[in-house]
């Protein structure tokens, strides 16, 4: 479709004076009267994998070169905003999960959200924990642990490939019953294991071709590893999980404090 087609002419002139002033009632500069159009097209006008105007369409009108808008949908693909189709043009990505602080389960994020969660090519086995899955929950090499691996989706996309480690003794049989909802669910409910903490790390890494493939996106994507050892009431180690979020579609927001004792 082309961009005339899509935007009524009133829509666009209003758009188009919105982005002209930059909030404060001042003219910004035409890049950032072009960001500022953008993004009120991405959050406002346009749903999720709507096409944006072609780059040509947004050179002539914002009076600006293509390597100006290539720029401009260029950082918006970095932030996760669009993202490109060759040859198709440029589209409106879905909006990230925003993860907070709160100790959730994926099931309880996606519900949240109204997704729908999911999981693909479960597989659960018991084996014993060796030496790093063992440090983690502070077993023997030799325990036996419940592993369980998924690939997490939200109505029916990849999201997320989660590897986690439940100590056998604490679940007995859990390999054995298999797992098709949520794990934490079936912890509470069926071996009476009440979450309490979790200690949890976040890096930064990129998608080898097999996990870029499992999370349909392309090879290298970012993406987020996020390790959790979870605690119980009575202060047992009851999982060790490693997930791996797309970057695309996740962002951790964190409300943080100052302390009173601070003064500059
Ligand atoms: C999150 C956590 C994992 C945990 C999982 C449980 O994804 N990062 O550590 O195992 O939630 O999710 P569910 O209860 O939906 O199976």
């Amino acid at each position: 479709m082309r961009f005339n087609e899509t935007h009524s002419c009133s829509k666009w002139e209003e758009i188009r004076f919105m982005a002209e002033t930059t909030g404060n009632g001042r003219v910004g500069t035409k890049g950032a009267q072009l960001r500022s159009y953008l993004l009120g097209l991405i959050e406002g006008e346009l749903q999720p994998h709507e096409k944006l105007p072609t780059e040509r369409d947004l050179a002539e009108t914002f009076g600006v070169t293509r390597l100006t808008v290539r720029r401009a949908l260029d950082q918006l693909g970095y932030e996760g905003r669009v993202y490109r189709t060759q040859g198709a043009g440029t589209f409106v990505s879905e909006p990230r999960i925003a993860k907070s602080v709160e100790l959730t389960s994926f099931t309880q994020d996606m519900r949240a959200r109204g997704l729908v969660p999911g999981s693909l090519d479960t597989v659960v086995e018991e084996i014993p924990a060796g030496a790093e899955i063992g440090a983690r929950l502070a077993l023997s090499p030799r325990d036996l642990v419940a592993h369980i691996s998924r690939v997490r989706t939200a109505d029916g996309e990849p999201m997320c490939i989660e590897n986690t480690y439940v100590p056998a003794k604490l679940a007995p049989g859990l390999a054995a019953r298999g797992i098709t909802g949520s794990l934490y669910q079936m912890l509470t409910e069926t071996y009476h294991l009440k979450i309490e903490k979790a200690e949890q790390s976040i890096h930064a890494t990129v998608l080898d071709p097999p996990l870029a493939k499992l999370l349909g996106v392309p090879e290298f994507s970012p993406a987020f590893k996020v390790l959790r050892v979870a605690y119980d009431i009575k202060n047992q180690r009851i999982e060790y999980a490693e997930s791996v979020y797309r970057a695309d579609r996740y962002s951790y927001d964190f409300v943080i404090f100052r302390s009173t004792r601070d003064t500059n």
